[in-house]
């Protein structure tokens, strides 16, 4: 698959400042130093796109990155971060909800996991929120590097368990540093937004 390009194109934190040409969005999200910006870096393959931060919670607003196929890669806040105030989570919770409840061209939903480590609660209500609006999703684990090739297998093996997850939904283990699972998660997205053109709607 050809790399693509990919620019930011809008900052957001209010809804009536997303962007609203209508282009299909895929949406990452997941705990602070998951790997959010690290995974849209290699989906978008311009490094340095998205800040990788080495300080966790860097990322306070929602990013869009237009890739030049004509969607958008969206970068939401992290939750979930021990240090950050109740407030601060508040905020986020908020923002990514009001983004979900009224997002008409999110066609899919990238959840992103640890491989290294157990789903925490906040996992879980972000898995309920996604799954009780029926949005489509992707279980995503990240820094797959860091496991063996069969504990990998396993981690998605038990998160499915765990989430009693339709096996229909996929789960991709991935790495940003050496690029595994990236060219299946680029297909998933690609068929996604192939299906939202050919319909005109979103699910
Ligand atoms: P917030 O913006 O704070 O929510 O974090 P984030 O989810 O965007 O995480 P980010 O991409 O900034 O990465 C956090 C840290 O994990 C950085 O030090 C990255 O270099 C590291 N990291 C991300 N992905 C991988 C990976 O696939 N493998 C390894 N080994 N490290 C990774
Ligand atoms: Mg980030």
């Amino acid at each position: 698959m050809k790399p693509s390009e990919a620019r930011l194109a809008r900052v957001a934190v209010r809804a009536e400042d997303y962007p609203s040409d209508g282009r299909a969005e895929i949406a990452l999200m997941g705990r602070s130093n998951v790997g959010k910006s690290s995974l849209l870096n290699r989906l978008a393959t311009t490094s340095g796109l998205a800040r990788v931060s080495k300080t966790p919670g860097r990322t306070r607003e929602l990013h869009f990155y237009l890739v030049e196929e004509g969607h958008y890669l969206v970068d939401l806040p992290g939750f979930g971060y021990a240090k950050t105030s109740k407030q601060r989570r508040e905020e986020w919770a908020h923002w990514i909800t009001s983004y979900i409840d009224a997002r008409e061209p999110l066609v899919l939903v990238l959840q992103l996991v640890d491989i290294r480590h157990e789903p925490q609660p906040i996992d879980h209500q972000l898995r309920t929120a996604l799954a009780e609006r029926d949005l489509p999703a992707c279980v995503v684990l990240t820094k797959a590097d860091k496991l063996s090739r069969g504990a990998a297998v396993g981690a998605a093996d038990a998160l499915r368990r765990v989430w009693r997850l339709d096996p229909s939904l996929p789960i991709i283990a991935t790495s940003s540093e050496t690029g595994s699972g990236i060219p299946e998660l680029q297909k998933l997205i690609q068929q996604r937004v192939a299906a939202f053109a050919a319909a005109g709607k979103t699910r």
